[in-house]
């Protein structure tokens, strides 16, 4: 018998609330009667950490594994090699840097993500969150629901988002799409960085700049925000010296991985006012501890500088129902034999089918 686990975040009475929200372990993606009229046993957890887990007791004899970029299942080396029955991983999102993928082309596990399905999602949060830092909203919101009213004290760290130089770090789905948000709000200048160029039309449509040299690039940006996966390439990136090549006052955001950030030294930018904001929903391991340093730093001089929140810009209600729909439909192909969409598709047949998650070619589809 077909094994499936799946490795889902708890709704608990929100998913009784909301039957919307497919990605929690009570709705199980919308596929547990289908899981069921076709005979698969389906087991579905959250409980996710530990040797006594069960994603660890159920993980050594499961044919298919589900996994989500908000409740990671952290599928480790040593997970895959008591994975003795494990053929494919599918990520129910984008972004399967939780699992290691060395270990599964050894194992010649194919592991798919469904592509494409919460871009837009996590554009428009990277837009809110860059508005949010620039103009300082929380500490406005804060004063309108505590009853407070001190117009100076929330100005006196507010601009415009207008006339800034603005530029994405990978001008992939993600980032092309903030790209595009980007262009009606007359920015001085759109940057990217990235290990390629966009195609020209695509360039010329939302009139960015592509800046080859890293410190050239942080260093131009009154806003920076993170659009590129988690790989060797990418693991710490942002880190104390990086950060000393932007701007004083510079604002930074990151929608794509916690771990691309060094925290401690983001914290601390911010904190000490080297960077007047950080902003984001990923966190370098999650759920996220809650003295986590991200959760208690501050802007300098009575700003906010804070922009964090829990990993949900990708699992928005209509997000869901994309991951829901594509995860169905890599199991059904992987079942019946077909082709997975090549976009999809990370690892296979012990080889990457993605140029570290990035061929240039996708970004404007
Ligand atoms: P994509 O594959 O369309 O684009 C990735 C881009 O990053 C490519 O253009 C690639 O060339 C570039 N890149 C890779 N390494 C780079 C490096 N070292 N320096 C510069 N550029 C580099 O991926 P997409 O769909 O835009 O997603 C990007 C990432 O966003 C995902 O891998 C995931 O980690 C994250 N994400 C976060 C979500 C959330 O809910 N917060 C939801 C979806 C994705």
């Amino acid at each position: 018998m077909t094994k499936i686990l799946a490795i889902l975040y708890d709704g608990g009475k929100h998913a009784e609330e909301q039957p919307k929200l497919l990605g929690t372990t009570e709705n199980a993606l919308g596929i547990r009667e289908w899981a069921k009229e076709k005979g698969f046993e389906f087991v579905v957890t959250s409980d996710k950490e530990g040797p006594n887990s069960e994603f660890q007791k159920h993980i050594v004899d499961a044919e298919i594994l589900i996994t989500t970029p908000f409740h990671p299942g952290y599928l480790t080396r040593d997970l895959i090699e008591k994975a003795k029955n494990l053929k494919l991983a599918v990520t129910a999102g984008v972004g399967s840097d939780h699992i290691d993928l060395e270990a599964a082309n050894e194992k010649k596990i194919t592991v798919a993500e469904v592509t494409g399905s919460n871009v837009v999602s996590v554009a428009e949060h990277v837009m809110m969150t860059i508005l949010l830092l620039v103009r300082n909203y929380n500490v406005g919101h804060e004063q309108a629901i505590s009853g407070e009213w001190d117009v100076a004290a929330v100005a006196k760290n507010a601009y415009d988002l207008e006339g800034k130089v603005v530029g994405t770090l990978a001008a992939g789905r993600i980032g092309y799409r903030v790209l595009e948000r980007l262009l009606p709000f007359n920015c001085k200048e759109l940057l990217y960085y990235d290990y390629q160029s966009l195609p020209a039309d695509a360039e010329k449509k939302v009139g960015a700049r592509r800046v080859e040299d890293l410190k050239d690039f942080l260093s131009q940006c009154d806003v920076v925000t993170i659009n590129a996966p988690l790989h060797a390439g990418t693991l710490g990136l942002i880190d104390k010296e990086k950060i000393s090549w932007m701007k004083k006052g510079a604002w930074l955001v990151n929608t794509a991985r916690g771990a691309i950030c060094v925290a401690e030294d983001v914290a601390e930018a911010v904190n000490s006012g080297h960077l007047a904001g950080y902003g984001g929903d990923v966190w370098p391991k999650q759920p996220s501890p809650s003295d986590h340093c991200w959760r208690s730093m501050k802007g300098p001089n009575g700003a906010s500088g804070n922009g964090m929140v829990p990993h949900y810009s990708g699992t928005t209600l209509d997000a869901q129902i994309r991951y829901a729909e594509g995860t169905k439909v890599i199991i059904e192909n992987y079942l019946s034999g077909k082709p997975q969409k090549p976009a999809d598709v990370i690892v296979e047949n012990g080889d990457y089918a993605t140029k570290a998650y990035g061929d240039r070619s996708k970004a404007a589809s």
